[in-house]
């Protein structure tokens, strides 16, 4: 798979992909990652990448011709499954959409800033628009940080235990069941002894029964979405 992220802070984006994870699949080349700094695609001497919103109004736009540059210029190299806008105001991340899009190719993250793109990107440039949730950040880059995670760890072979991604939380509707780890006694605080037991079964369906229990107290709408 190749990611290319397009953005005018390529410095806020680095640190993601240098350690853990993301930084062992980039080195087992499950995945190549391009950062396209918006600026090298400026059009006039001052390297002018916003201007002032046609009708007035506060905070600037981000123009359309250096964001066209750079998408048409990676486009005459390869075909792109998405070219992905990351927007509070997009659709909604969630696990089904990042399986999707970690069966993909190839895909472009375009990251905002300021008030925004210009409405044509939206309208002609861009296939899908993703938000991370409902809450407003400074920029796209660290939503595109986490879109990149959310969809690298998903690619076949990046996690150590192939069945570890299945066992995520959403991955099934439901979150994940509480874990635990040596030792089994700590301060007095103790693991539930069934963990402890060797009986597998059981232990499988004690773990349905808390992931279970802990959906319908934190987020019972996921139970609601199932039927
Ligand atoms: N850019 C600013 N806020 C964002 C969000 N919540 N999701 C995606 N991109 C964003």
């Amino acid at each position: 798979m190749r990611i290319d992220i397009i953005t005018l802070f390529p410095e806020l984006l680095s640190s993601p992909f240098e350690s853990s994870i993301l930084k062992r699949a980039i080195e087992a080349k499950k995945v190549v990652v391009h950062f396209h700094n918006l600026r090298d695609y400026a059009e006039n001497k001052q390297k002018q990448v916003d201007d002032y919103p046609f009708g007035g109004g506060a905070g600037m736009v981000m123009k359309i011709e250096p964001i066209d540059l750079c998408i048409q210029k990676l486009k005459q190299q390869r075909e792109y499954d998405e070219i992905i806008y990351l927007t509070p105001d997009g659709e909604q991340l969630n696990q089904p959409i990042s399986n999707s899009l970690s069966t993909k190719q190839n895909i472009i993250l375009l990251c905002g800033h300021y008030k925004g793109v210009d409405q044509r990107v939206r309208d002609h440039l861009i296939t899908r628009e993703i938000s991370i949730g409902d809450f407003v950040l400074s920029g796209g880059e660290l939503a595109a940080a986490v879109l990149c995670d959310s969809i690298i760890r998903l690619i076949p072979g990046v996690l150590g235990d192939e069945s570890s991604a299945l066992t995520d939380s959403y991955q099934d509707g439901l979150l994940a069941p509480p874990i635990y780890t040596r030792p089994a006694n700590y301060k007095g605080w103790e693991v539930p002894p069934l963990l402890t037991s060797g009986n597998t079964p059981a232990v499988e369906k004690w773990r349905e029964n808390k992931a279970f229990e802990k959906t319908k107290e934190i987020r019972p709408d996921l139970l609601k979405d199932q039927d």
